[in-house]
């Protein structure tokens, strides 16, 4: 079978850390190589402050309670993201409101600025939900299938209205955003906190585990205090508040440290793989291929969206491919339809639906190998032309 989006940890890979962290008795949360993790990722993300935690939603859970919210608040997010973002929200007791994504499939920036026009407004220099009367505390930006979003519009309108912005950047270490025609940055610098995943299936992997970055030290240090059981006195064991262990550990840690040297050639093959799939399948009629021209995306994953007729679709073109012994995958269910979550506002939506019927995820793993990728888009193309 050729899978969609395995771990890369097959190479010439030097396990001194990891031996060391054995060796050493460092395996805990309390292990020397969670801090090393933490330098190395402030020095790839050009972020400054870096917190090492156990998954990519712990991440997110932590990031919303540390900028306070809680069952009084609403916050952002956009309905086509992975599961954790919206149950990151309900972790804290807030209500999530949803969004609609555009053709990129990240925020349709349009509908976000309609939605604070027409359906908010200010108190106290706070922003509310004409409809709930709830403080709209936060909004959650996720950079999908690892392409950045960034708008600096949005950035200064959230600000003004007091709007803090956490960044769902799971999919999206090493991916950039354009600041201005001379800045161009790694995601994560410019909201409030940015969550990262290191799951088996993202760009590096640390088996299980993500990380928390932002440029404010406050922020970091209350993710560090919250996430290690919110202890105030070491010595007496005494805590302060309700805390939390969500730290990753040094053995884990050992693990990202080795994947991280490795990105920078990560990034090279997943770019070669999107350009391949873009080259060969984008160009013909029932097919696009999602297309990050600016070559700011990490390029995580590749998804290819079919024109859905009663047999070229999605679904049959699935099938046909499973067949091939080729693994593809569905794109998230919109968030706004899940059953627990349908009680939530959703705010206009109506292109996600259609992002949801349409697409498809492509094997894009670091290691694929060309013959298999040249197999694959064959495979697509006799898709098309048995059902087209
Ligand atoms: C967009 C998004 N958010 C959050 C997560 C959660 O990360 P994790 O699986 O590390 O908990 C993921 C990853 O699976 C994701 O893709």
């Amino acid at each position: 079978m050729i899978l969609l989006n395995k771990p890369n940890i097959n190479f010439n890979l030097k396990i001194n850390t990891i031996i060391d962290t054995l060796k050493s008795n460092e395996l805990s949360t309390a292990g020397k190589y969670v801090g090393v993790f933490e330098k190395a990722l402030t020095k790839f993300t050009k972020i400054k402050y870096a917190s090492a935690i156990n998954s990519g939603t712990s991440a997110l859970f932590i990031a919303l309670k540390v900028i306070g919210v809680d069952k009084n608040h609403e916050v952002l997010v956009p309905t086509l993201t992975f599961i954790a973002t919206a149950n990151s929200v309900l972790y804290n007791n807030a209500s999530p409101v949803f969004l609609d994504v555009d053709d990129s499939h990240n925020l349709d920036k349009e509908k976000f600025f309609k939605f604070i026009k027409n359906e908010t407004f200010i108190r106290n220099k706070l922003t509310f939900n004409k409809k709930t009367k709830k403080q709209i505390k936060a909004i959650i930006i996720t950079h999908m299938w690892g392409n950045s979003f960034f708008d600096i519009e949005l950035y200064n309108l959230c600000k003004k209205r007091n709007i803090k912005i956490i960044e769902d950047a799971a999919e999206a270490l090493g991916s950039k955003y354009i600041i201005n025609k001379k800045k161009i940055e790694h995601v994560g610098n410019r909201s409030d906190l940015a969550c990262f995943s290191f799951n088996g299936n993202k760009i590096i992997t640390t088996g299980l585990g993500g990380a928390i970055l932002s440029n404010n030290k406050k922020y970091i240090d209350k993710v560090n205090f919250l996430a290690t059981q919110s202890k105030t006195d070491k010595i007496r064991f005494k805590h302060s508040e309700i805390g939390y262990n969500l730290k990753l550990s040094s053995l884990n840690a050992a693990l990202g440290l080795e994947q991280l040297k490795k990105i920078p050639k990560f990034l090279k093959d997943k770019q070669r793989i999107h350009f391949e799939y873009y080259k060969q399948l984008n160009h013909l009629e029932g097919f696009s291929i999602l297309h990050d021209d600016k070559k700011t995306s990490n390029y995580w994953l590749n998804i290819i969206s079919l024109k859905n007729t009663k047999k070229f679709n999605a679904e049959n073109l699935q099938k046909y491919l499973y067949k091939k012994k080729i693994e593809t995958r569905f794109v998230w269910y919109c968030c706004h339809k899940q059953s627990y979550l349908n009680k939530f506002q959703a705010y206009k939506i109506r292109h996600s639906n259609i992002v949801v019927r349409n697409s498809l995820c492509l094997p894009s793993s670091t290691d694929l190998k060309v013959v298999h990728q040249k197999k694959i888009i064959n495979e697509i193309k006799k898709f098309r032309n048995l059902y087209l």
